[in-house]
């Protein structure tokens, strides 16, 4: 499939089946995150796996929309390897780190849509809560999380996912 349906094709999946992930897509999923580019080639993103029971209860604990995902990926950097823009007038210091995650998760949300596994990016949720559920080292900071199954009898996307603003709106040429 051109990418450019692929895109097309994605939406939030917000009602996942109990299908579990197969062991061999998940991986192919983690290296699409692994070989994604970052600030300076730094690599300062940390992936976190949540698959066990007890590791989903701690993420529905915090509150953020798991919507019965049989498996997530949690996405933090590490503030001590992520690199930094110094000379940034509008910045006292420019920090790659979300743009490092949000890259390596996209990367992973479309190789995941291009095997056929939904995903949803959840970002409503209290950093804090997540460092004391995971109890996440001081260096790393949580960016967002990536749910990924299958869908349901229930799954359809939301009513947001057919509102896209104009091109004009949103793209000038300068
Ligand atoms: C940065 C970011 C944070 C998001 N956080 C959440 C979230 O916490 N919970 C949720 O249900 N959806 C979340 N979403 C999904 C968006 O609501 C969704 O992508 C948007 O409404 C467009 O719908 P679509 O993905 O179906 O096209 C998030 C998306 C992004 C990019």
């Amino acid at each position: 499939m051109a990418f450019i349906d692929l895109a097309r094709q994605r939406y939030s999946e917000r009602y996942f089946g109990d299908k579990p992930v197969e062991k061999e897509k998940l991986d192919l999923i983690l290296e699409a995150g692994r070989i994604a580019p970052t600030a300076c080639n730094y690599q300062p993103q940390r992936v976190y796996v949540i698959e066990s029971a007890e590791a989903m209860k701690k993420a529905v604990s915090t509150g953020a929309s798991m919507c019965g995902c049989p498996v997530a990926v949690l996405i933090c950097y590490d503030r001590e390897e992520v690199a930094k823009i110094r000379r940034d007038r509008c910045y006292e210091e420019y920090n790659c780190g979300e743009q490092d995650a949000a890259i390596v998760a996209a990367s992973m949300m479309f190789e995941a849509e291009d095997l056929g596994v939904h995903s949803l990016w959840i970002r409503g949720f209290d950093s804090q809560d997540v460092i004391d559920a995971f109890d996440l080292p001081a260096n790393e900071v949580p960016v967002m999380m990536l749910a990924l199954g299958y869908p349901s009898a229930k799954s359809h996307p939301a009513h947001l996912h057919a509102k896209r603003k104009a091109m004009e709106e949103t793209v000038k040429y300068i």
